[in-house]
C-alpha cells in the first residue's frame, strides 16, 4: 500500500506509476510493515477468505506488486491449485519472484503440505492476457486506486473470472468520523511522507494520501463494480475505518 510522488491531485500517468513502483520496490515491503504495524497480512487473509476458494482452485492476483496477496491465495489453494500474480512494474515482480524462490524452491510441488505453485507475469491490469473465465477468483490489493481507468480494470477482473467466481478488492479508504478521521489525516498527510523521506526518497509516499483522497468512497466503488457486471456485491470496512474490502460475484 506504500507509494510515492504525485501531482497533488493524486493522479499520475501510467508510465509514471510504473516507474514509481519500480523505484520503491526495494523498500516497499519494509515500509508496508512499518506503516500498517504488520496488520496488512491480516487484511490480505481476510481478502482471501472473501475470495471463497479452496484447494485446487486457480486464482489471479492483479497489481500483485511484491506478491504478498498472491502468496496468501497460494496458501488457500494448496497443494494442487495455482496462483498467477501480474503487475506492470518489473522491479516489483523481481522482488515477488525472489520471495517465491525462497518459499518454494523450484515452484510449488503439488504435494500435500507443500505450497501451491505461484507464478508472476508482467501484464497491464487494463488489458489482461488471459481468456474469459480463466480463473476461479481474482483479487487486487491496494492496486485499483492506481489504475489509469478504474472501470476498464474492473471489467477486466470480471472478464477473466468464471461465472460464479469472485472478485475481491482490498483498498485504503477514508474514515468518515472523528476521532479516526482526524488521526487518519494526521497519519497520512504528515507522518507517511516523513516515513518516505526517512526511507531515503525525498518524494516518496506523498502520492499515497492524494491518491486515497481522490479514490471513490466504498458505496461508489460498489456501484462501479456493478457497472462492470458483478453481482451480489458487498463490502466491509475494517481497521477502524481505513480499510475497505469489496467482493462481487461474476454472473
Ligand atoms: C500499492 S502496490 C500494491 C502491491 C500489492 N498488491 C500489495 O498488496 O502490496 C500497487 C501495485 O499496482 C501496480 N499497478 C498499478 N497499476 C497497474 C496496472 N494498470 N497494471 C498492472 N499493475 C499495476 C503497481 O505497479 C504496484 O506494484
Amino acid at each position: 500500500m506504500t507509494e510515492s510522488p504525485g501531482d497533488g491531485a493524486g493522479y499520475l500517468a501510467e508510465p509514471q506509476v510504473r516507474a514509481m513502483f519500480d523505484r520503491i520496490s526495494g523498500i516497499y515491503d519494509r515500509l508496508n510493515g512499518v506503516m500498517t504495524g504488520g496488520l496488512h497480512h491480516a487484511w490480505r487473509r481476510r481478502a482471501v477468505e472473501l475470495a471463497a476458494i479452496g484447494p485446487g482452485a486457480h486464482a489471479l492476483d492483479v497489481a500483485t506488486g511484491t506478491g504478498d496477496l498472491a502468496f496468501a491465495l497460494a496458501d488457500a489453494v494448496a497443494p494442487t491449485g495455482a496462483v498467477v500474480g501480474v503487475d506492470f512494474a518489473e522491479q516489483m515482480l523481481a522482488v515477488a519472484r525472489a520471495k517465491a524462490a525462497v518459499r518454494a524452491p523450484g515452484g510449488g510441488s503439488g504435494r500435500a503440505g507443500q505450497p501451491a505453485a505461484v507464478s508472476f507475469e508482467r501484464a497491464n491490469a487494463l488489458a489482461l492476457p488471459f481468456a474469459d473465465g480463466s480463473f476461479d477468483a481474482a483479487t487486487v490489493g491496494f492496486g485499483v486506486r492506481n489504475f489509469a481507468d478504474l472501470d476498464a480494470g474492473l471489467h477486466e477482473l470480471a472478464r477473466v473470472v468464471r461465472p460464479g467466481g469472485r472478485v475481491v478488492i482490498l483498498e485504503i479508504t477514508t474514515p468518515q468520523h472523528p476521532p479516526l478521521s482526524t488521526f487518519f489525516r494526521l497519519w497520512f498527510e504528515r507522518i507517511v511522507p516523513v516515513l518516505g523521506r526517512l526511507a531515503g526518497d525525498p518524494e516518496a509516499y506523498s502520492y499515497l494520501p492524494s491518491s486515497v483522497r481522490r479514490f471513490p468512497p466504498p458505496q461508489e466503488l460498489a456501484r462501479r463494480m456493478a457497472g462492470a457486471g458483478l453481482v451480489e456485491i458487498r463490502y466491509l470496512i475494517t481497521a477502524g475505518g481505513i480499510i475497505a474490502l469489496h467482493v462481487g460475484t461474476v454472473r
